[in-house]
């Protein structure tokens, strides 16, 4: 526990850092199972960002987790950490004036209404990528399904371990039913309409 610290402010706000992009800083905070397709969709998302000269950052959990978070596993309790420290990352980021996507399966409301107090609602996007569990299987992109039904990983989201879907998430995606390309340009699209980028 640090003591006899004092919070310093900038000279330079969140806000001019990001007008200097002619853009409003934001946190896009994909949930989803794994397989899910949140990191596709961010990328696909973040390339049509950049294609409008938009200033962006991608959290991806699999990148994070071989460096900031390689000390932790998937316990509840790590699970919980992983998502604390990246809300973490995320504000700085957004202070920074970007436009950040995080793609993580963060699991719990809880944490998630945590990332989003501590960002501020102003900043905070909650994107659901919407994928039943059967089409996630079916995927199985990493062969971890395959794993989890063998009983080689014990608490595997959806399988040993719970995911609990948003309620009213801000951007609402079913990949089942659409394109990638569909599915990034309907973020983009509300990311426009709700007036964080141009
Ligand atoms: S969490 O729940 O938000 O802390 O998870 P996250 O940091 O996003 O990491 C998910 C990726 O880790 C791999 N993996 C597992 N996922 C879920 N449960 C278990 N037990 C597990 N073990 C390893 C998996 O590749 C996840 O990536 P995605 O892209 O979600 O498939």
């Amino acid at each position: 526990m640090s003591t006899n610290i004092v919070w310093h402010n900038t000279q330079i706000t969140s806000q001019q850092r990001a007008d200097q992009k002619q853009q409003k800083p934001v946190v896009l905070w994909f949930t989803g199972l794994s397989g899910s397709g949140k990191s596709t969709v961010a990328n696909a998302v973040e390339s049509l960002l950049f294609a409008k000269g938009a200033h962006s950052y991608l959290l991806d959990g699999d990148n994070v987790r071989f460096g900031l978070n390689k000390d932790l596993g998937f316990s509840d309790e790590d699970r919980v950490e992983n998502i604390r420290r990246i809300s973490e990352v995320a504000k700085l980021f957004v202070d920074s004036g970007l436009i950040v996507l995080t793609a993580f399966i963060s699991p719990f409301i809880a944490d998630r209404a945590q990332a989003k107090s501590l960002i501020g609602d102003a900043n905070f996007l909650e994107v659901f990528i919407d994928t039943p569990i059967e089409v996630c299987e079916s995927r199985d992109p990493k062969g971890l399904y395959k794993k989890a039904r063998a009983g080689e990983i014990k608490n595997f989201t959806g399988i040993g371990s719970a995911y609990e879907a948003p309620v009213a998430p801000d951007i609402h995606i079913q990949t089942d039913t659409l394109s990638i390309e569909a599915c990034a340009t309907a973020v983009v699209d509300a990311l426009t309409t709700k007036g964080y980028v141009k």
